[in-house]
């Protein structure tokens, strides 16, 4: 096995960047359409951009036993990852709020591993979109390597 993964096959946007961002957010509404939310109701999907230009969809994934809910960020995180990426640059979430959700507090420390500085955005369902970047989100991200060895047992 070599250390540096293999690219995955879902090359979905080899284009970068303005039809980029409708694929983006064609992908995460698909997305939202799979997810599986009998708890809440509260459906959400997102897509992520990787640095090359791919894009990845997941859905909220949601569990009898609450706390094994998987947001549709962390789903398409994985997704992107499984296939190779390691560096995003942008999420796209939808839900079937009327309003832009943010990505939760565990959702931008996860988003945060792969794309310090990405960019976020949100649409509502009534059509309004919000934007934000990662870092105003999420201001002190955890890295261990900031702990430095003295940290561990
Ligand atoms: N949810 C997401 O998928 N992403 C978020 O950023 C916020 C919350 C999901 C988890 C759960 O299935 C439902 O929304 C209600 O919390």
């Amino acid at each position: 096995m070599s250390a540096e993964p293999e690219t995955g096959p879902a090359v979905r946007n080899e284009m970068g960047t303005d039809n980029g961002l409708e694929m983006l957010r064609e992908e995460a509404r698909r997305a939202m359409g799979a997810a599986y939310a009998p708890y809440s109701g509260f459906k959400v999907g997102a897509a992520v951009e990787t640095d090359d230009g791919r894009v990845y969809g997941g859905c909220n994934v949601e569990n009898a036993s609450f706390s094994a809910t998987m947001c549709a960020e962390r789903v398409a995180i994985g997704a992107a990852v499984a296939s190779g990426a390691r560096s995003l640059r942008r999420v796209y979430v939808c839900s079937t709020s009327d309003h832009p959700v943010p990505p939760c507090g565990i959702c931008r420390q996860a988003l945060s591993e792969f794309g310090p500085d990405l960019d976020v955005i949100s649409e509502g369902a009534a059509g309004a979109v919000r934007n934000w970047s990662l870092a105003e989100l999420l201001p002190e991200q955890f890295r261990l390597e900031d702990h430095g060895p003295e940290a561990a047992l």
